[in-house]
């Protein structure tokens, strides 16, 4: 067999280094992963070795990113990227990697994971984080999970074989992620997640999902009349293996709007199965195909909120017009200035803004020192379409409130891209 890499080095001429192509090299690698090569990356030469002795000894060792880059052909490639690759630079040049690379896949080690690093790597492009120090079990299983996911090798015409694989709306931009959230119960955040959802689904050329992260008391698939399948509870008990085809079986459709929705567990108990993690690698790899994930919440801070809130570009804040939730509203601020919430991505939207409560909207940006982006209406039809199972925006499009929702998802979406599906 051929080498995988340009024929300027003799690193090996077989994955994983075997000399002999009939003889079963020593890792356990060679019965999982006929046909790709395995790699070590990290600028110390004894994390290299070691992550080389890991995986059965004979692998390339390259010293950065950089120098791996000029060593691949379009052979498929999984790279393991050692501690050292957790830097910012590192994982930037990864991600550009990665972009024109649909042949490579990399997994990287870290020396401490946390949410942030976590969320960087996977956005970079890379398949799995693991924690240091792993046990050889971890490693080759994870080589082997990513190695299944690789394009195959290029046809002669230099065209990669099985390319209509790829996600049809894949075109490298990564989704934008909308929270919406409250610190009170029944302010209005499920009917403008799921309104806003169903609107963006609409006019966007790419997917849009909706995330119901109200992981105990979720309404989203009784609100929009779903039968799901599946629940976040199938998806985090395959994340492991959870990349864009598996997400996307997983997923109910809304169709009348084509909006993808992932539904909270069917029972509150399950909700102690779904982490923060797990939640952030599934907005990660959602925002691989979708144009926008709008994700729902409940009325507390706890890992998951948290995460979510930390991994969005926008939060939308919702409060309604009356004390107790002007209160609250106000200490979910304080609490979201005391974690560093950049206060950019918070946008406030007032609901039920044009009652005759004897609070006026001024004396309530005030009060909270936050300008409102929207004010939603009051209006009957609100309950009404919820209890039909139709958002107001399809049961009542001419209603003041479904305007207003309407305009809101504007902000969110060029005129651009704006394109009626089907
Ligand atoms: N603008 C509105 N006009 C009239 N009723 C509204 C409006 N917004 C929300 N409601 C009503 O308020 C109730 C709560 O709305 P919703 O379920 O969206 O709130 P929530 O914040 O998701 O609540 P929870 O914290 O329980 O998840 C619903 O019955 C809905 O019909
Ligand atoms: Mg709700």
């Amino acid at each position: 067999m051929s080498s995988f890499f340009e024929d300027d080095g003799n690193w090996f001429d077989e994955p994983f280094g075997s000399e002999e192509p009939e003889a079963a090299p020593s890792s356990s690698l060679a019965a999982h992963l006929e046909g790709v090569t395995v790699v070590v990356v990290d600028a110390d030469g004894v994390a290299q070795a070691e992550i080389a002795q890991q995986l059965g000894g004979q692998v390339a060792t390259f010293n950065s990113i950089h120098e791996l880059s000029t060593r691949l052909t379009g052979a498929p490639v999984v790279a393991v990227l050692g501690p050292s690759c957790s830097d910012d630079a590192s994982l930037a040049s990864a991600a550009q990697l990665l972009q024109s690379h649909h042949e490579l896949g990399t997994i990287l080690i870290a020396q401490e994971l946390s949410t942030n690093l976590l969320q960087q790597a996977l956005r970079s492009g890379v398949k799995d984080v693991l924690a240091a120090p792993i046990d050889n079990g971890a490693l080759v299983e994870a080589v082997d999970r990513v190695a299944s996911t690789l394009a195959p090798a290029p046809t002669a015409g230099g065209m990669v074989a099985g390319d209509e694989m790829f996600d049809e709306f894949g075109t490298g931009e990564t989704g934008q992620v909308v929270t919406v959230f409250s610190t009170k119960g029944g302010a209005g955040k499920s009917m403008l997640a799921s309104n806003l959802g169903v609107v963006l689904a609409q006019r966007s050329e790419r997917p849009v999902c909706l995330i119901d992260a109200d992981l105990q008391f979720g309404d989203i698939a009784v609100m929009l009349k779903l039968a799901p399948a599946h629940t976040l509870v199938d998806a985090v008990g395959n994340i492991d293996r959870l990349d864009e085809p598996m997400l996307r079986s997983l997923l109910t459709t809304h169709e009348p709007s084509g909006l993808l929705v992932m539904p909270a567990p069917l029972e509150p108990a399950f909700a102690d199965q779904i982490g923060a993690t797990e939640m952030i690698q599934i907005v990660e790899t959602l925002r691989r195909f979708c144009s926008h994930v709008i994700i729902d919440t409940p009325a507390y801070f706890n890992d998951v909120v948290l995460g979510m809130i930390e991994l969005s570009d926008e939060v939308l804040l919702i409060a309604g017009m009356d004390i107790p939730n002007i209160k609250n509203v106000k200490i979910g601020l304080q609490t979201l200035r005391l974690l560093n919430t950049p206060m950019e991505k918070i946008r406030l939207v007032l609901n039920r803004a044009n009652s005759k409560v004897k609070l006026d909207v001024s004396e309530v940006e005030r009060t909270l020192q936050v300008t409102a982006d929207s004010l939603l209406p009051s209006d009957v039809v609100v309950p009404q379409s919820i209890n039909k199972g139709i958002p107001v925006v399809h049961a009542s499009p001419r209603s003041g409130v479904a305007r207003a929702l309407e305009e809101l998802a504007s902000e969110f979406i060029s005129v651009d891209s704006n394109r009626k599906r089907k």
